[in-house]
């Protein structure tokens, strides 16, 4: 259903890894060479990655995403044991490749269809999202693709939204963003963006301050959010 909070909006801007790309598409994609401990890789992997960006972050030590995400994998495999160079390869040649969810497409095309603008702004290096983008066949739907490299920082630092505004040209609260991460949302909220928050995965309210202004269980529910479905 319509929600007023979108009545406005111009553009829709997306998360890229588990908003667009489905980032546990790695670990399965090598199921059969990690076993049981794909799925723990899979979340042990993503959590560290997080932790990585926000770290670097607050020491003021920016590194690429594609070096946060090896390094993020090499302590996961650490963790629990996994001792492989070929199969270390394989997952981050397969992070560059992921999945888009089977909605994204159509999602985007619609919103486009309706005069929307649709961009990506991930903390993902411009290499690594253009072969997202690529493998995903999505680029056609997209006006921009922006990355956290241009200020050298990791969300949720507000330049990072900022960018948004600048290369867009659209105002903040004509902003739809989208993410799966609830902490993201927050941040997205925080610098004063209408934020619709996909909980793909079913998780709880971060403590943290202000708040979504709708929740999705996928991105197909983004156009009647937006009066448009
Ligand atoms: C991104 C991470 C946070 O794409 O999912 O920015």
């Amino acid at each position: 259903m319509a929600n007023p909070r979108f009545g406005d909006i111009e553009a829709c801007v997306f998360d890229a890894y588990g908003t667009l790309f489905d980032y546990n598409a790695a670990a399965a994609r090598h199921g059969a060479a990690l076993g049981d401990k794909a799925a723990p890789l899979a979340e042990l992997w993503r959590l560290k990655q997080l932790q990585y960006t926000w770290l670097r972050s607050l020491m003021g030590r920016y590194e690429g995403f594609w070096q946060v995400t090896g390094d993020a994998l090499d302590f996961s495999m650490g963790e629990l044991g996994i001792e492989d160079a070929a199969l270390r390869a394989g997952l981050m040649d397969a992070y560059r490749t992921l999945d888009a969810y089977p909605e994204v497409p159509e999602t985007l095309a619609t919103l486009r269809a309706h005069g929307l603008k649709c961009a990506i702004l991930s903390n993902g290096e411009p290499g690594m999202l253009a072969a997202a983008v690529e493998a995903a066949g999505i680029g056609a739907h997209l006006d921009a693709v922006l990355s956290v490299e241009d200020v050298g920082i990791f969300k949720p630092h507000p330049s990072v939204y900022r960018l948004v505004v600048d290369r867009l040209g659209v105002a903040a609260e004509r902003v739809s963003f989208q993410s799966s991460n609830a902490w993201d949302a927050n941040g997205a909220a925080a610098f004063g963006f209408r934020v619709a928050w996909c909980n793909r995965f079913g998780q709880g309210q971060e403590r943290i301050p202000e708040a979504p202004d709708a929740e999705i269980a996928t991105l197909a529910e983004l156009p009647a959010l937006l009066g448009i479905g």
